[in-house]
This record gives structure tokens, C-alpha cells and sequence, in this order.
């Protein structure tokens, strides 16, 4: 018997449709971690910018699937909410394998990371986030596991120690730091591919948001997208942040649209100012001029005086303010440039105790 629907069962069903659609999105915004889930792009079409870095990916991909063989260990490294786990996320569904995520806090006994290998199937990818934080012993078990894939355990004490190696599937390890500096040489000597990804450009940035705004169903204008862009800091997870916030001022001030007037006036009441810093940025700037005559400071000192951990500033600070000449690292501290009084709205500058005037 076939059931012919009529118009009735057609509306409930779209009514059904969209409040599921509804739930979808109230899940979405629901935390953070669920928000950056439902938004994270699965393909190399959705993923926007890093583009060189995409095309080599994507050969390198290829490759490896005509070899029939698992990836080599892949090394990202840059500033954090570049894309490094989305990028992963990424390869694991481009290569049809699964991915297992961890970070190397995460890894403290040498249990976690046996654990972890072990659970490991063939082809498989291991992400792990923060890899300049992984202990000594951690990455000693690694080593032997990344390059010939086996787990050498010792058993018993002194004189009746034992070593077992253990074979392990091959499985690729991508690696994410901020820091590939801090990474021992061994262990960064082990990734056959290192990559660096970039800082966005507005109009990516403008792409990754108006596509969020999209899944998210909220009205946005391309001028709009733009406004948010332009004080994103060229990082795709702010970008993603603010558009939550802007929407929420658009649908509770206005009637729900984000245009450039919109976005404008709530990153200003959110004091985001149109280099995307925000009361942080500004008060380690402003500390630098004011108390230490543009510097050079070191950065326990700038650390303490604001009230924030040094992590912080390296991490999350410090990469886009150097990178946007704002601030400079020298041997003997950080120091600002002309560029910073300007921004800042100075009128006298002092640069390595030279004064003058704008
Ligand atoms: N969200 C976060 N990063 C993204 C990217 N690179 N492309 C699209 N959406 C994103």
C-alpha cells in the first residue's frame, strides 16, 4: 500500500525538518568545543586558504594511495586556530582512515602513549596537539614506534630486564605545535613532511565566516563578513568567535542580520579595535610605552605587570602582534615599533631612546 501524502503532512514535515535543523544549531552553539565541531570543514573543497599547502597535501595524498601505503608522519606547525586539527581531520577523511586525537599533556605516563599506539589500526592516523609538550620518555617510546613501527618494552629489574619489541600497525603520525622550535631534534627529525601554516587573508577570512554564518543560518552581508574579517586577526577560529558574538548583538539589538553597521558597532562595544587587538593587546603595548619607553622589557616583567602567564603571551599574544610589526623580540626583551604609538594614537614616539614626534 503506498500512503499519498497530502499538503498537511508536508507542512508538519518541514516543521519536523526545521526544528531538528534548530536542535542541530542549539547543539551547535551550545559550547565551544561542539561549535568549532559542527563548523569544522571535512573536505579540501570546504577547507578555505592554506592553499600551496593544500595542493602539496593533496599530492602527497595521492601518492601514498597509489603506493597503497599509510602517509608519512606529517609535522604542522604555527600560531594556534590556524586550522591544524581541522587541516588533520581533513586528510583522515581524504585517505578514508580514522583519526584518533589526543594532546601531549594528555600523555603524561608512559601508559597513555602505549595505550594509545596499541588501540592503533593499520593506516590510522594519531594527532597529537602540542607536541613540544611531550615528555622524555614519551618521545623516546615514539621514536622506534614512528620510524619502524614497534613498541620496545623493557620487563623485570636490573639484571633480568627484558626487552619485547612489539609490532605495531602502520600508522601515520601528524604532529601540531606552535612551537617547532621547542621540538627536540630527534623527535622533529622524524617527520617526513614539515609544513607552516600561514596567517589568513581578510578575503579568506571573510570566506571561512560568511560559510559559518551559513551553517549557523545567520544573515550575513559580504560587507559585513568583511567587518568581522578585518579584525580577526588573519585566524580563523576568531573569526569564528566573533561571528557568535556579532550575531548574538544583531539578533538582540537588530533584526538579526549582520551587516558592516552591525558588526562594526558590536566588535566596538566588545573593544576589538580594527587591528583585532583587544584589552589584552593593548595593555602589554601600552605597558612597553608607558613604563619601559617602548622597550626593550622582558617578558616575565610584562607578564607580571598584566596579570597574565607568560604561555599565554607567547601562545596567544605575541604571534600576531609580531607578525603584525607591532611588537618586536629582541635578545634583550620585547619592544614596540613607530607603527605601534601610531595605532595605539600617540603623539611622541620613543624609539631606542630617540624622541620624536608623528
Ligand atoms: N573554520 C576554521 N578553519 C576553517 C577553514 N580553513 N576553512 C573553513 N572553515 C574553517
Amino acid at each position: 500500500m503506498s500512503i499519498i501524502a497530502d499538503d498537511n503532512d508536508f507542512k508538519s514535515s518541514a516543521i519536523a525538518d526545521k526544528k531538528k535543523r534548530s536542535v542541530v544549531k542549539a547543539e551547535c552553539l551550545d559550547n565551544d568545543k561542539h561549535f568549532e565541531n559542527c563548523i569544522r570543514p571535512k573536505t579540501f573543497d570546504t577547507y578555505i586558504g592554506q592553499s600551496a599547502l593544500k595542493e602539496t597535501l593533496k599530492i602527497t595524498i595521492a601518492a601514498a594511495k597509489k603506493r597503497e601505503l599509510p602517509l608519512d608522519h606529517l609535522l604542522f606547525y604555527g600560531p594556534p586556530g590556524l586550522g591544524k586539527t581541522t587541516l588533520a581531520g581533513v586528510i583522515a577523511e581524504q585517505m578514508g582512515v580514522e583519526i584518533k586525537i589526543t594532546s601531549a599533556p594528555a600523555l603524561e605516563r608512559p601508559r597513555d602513549i602505549i595505550g594509545i599506539l596499541m588501540s592503533l589500526k593499520e593506516g590510522e592516523i594519531l594527532f597529537i596537539d602540542e607536541i613540544h609538550r611531550l615528555n622524555k620518555v614519551a618521545e623516546e617510546i615514539l621514536y622506534p614506534a614512528m620510524e619502524d613501527f614497534f613498541l620496545d618494552m623493557t620487563t623485570g629489574k636490573s639484571q633480568t630486564v627484558k626487552t619485547l619489541r612489539i609490532p605495531l600497525p602502520k600508522f601515520t603520525l601528524i604532529g601540531a605545535t606552535t612551537k617547532a622550535g621547542e621540538l627536540s631534534g630527534p623527535l622533529r627529525d622524524r617527520f617526513g613532511i614539515i609544513h607552516r601554516l600561514e596567517f589568513y587573508t581578510e578575503d579568506e577570512l571573510s570566506q571561512v565566516i560568511t560559510r559559518t554564518a551559513g551553517i549557523l543560518d545567520i544573515e550575513i552581508t559580504e560587507e559585513g563578513a568583511h567587518a568581522i574579517a578585518k579584525r580577526s586577526r588573519g585566524t580563523p577560529r576568531i573569526a569564528n568567535r566573533l561571528v557568535k558574538r556579532v550575531a548574538d548583538y544583531a539578533l538582540v539589538k537588530h533584526d538579526g542580520k549582520i551587516t558592516e553597521d552591525v558588526a562594526n558597532k558590536s566588535l566596538d562595544i566588545l573593544k576589538i579595535d580594527n587591528f583585532g587587538l583587544d584589552n589584552t593587546d593593548r595593555s602589554l603595548l601600552k605597558l612597553i610605552i608607558e613604563k619601559y619607553d617602548g622597550g626593550p622589557v622582558g617578558i616575565e616583567t610584562i607578564a607580571a605587570a598584566i596579570g597574565e602567564d607568560v604561555r599565554t603571551i607567547e601562545d596567544v599574544c605575541e604571534p600576531f602582534l609580531l607578525q603584525a610589526g607591532l611588537l618586536q623580540r629582541t635578545p634583550r626583551g620585547r619592544k614596540v615599533t613607530p607603527e605601534t604609538y601610531r595605532h595605539l594614537g600617540y603623539k611622541n614616539i620613543n624609539i631606542n631612546g630617540q624622541k620624536s614626534l608623528f
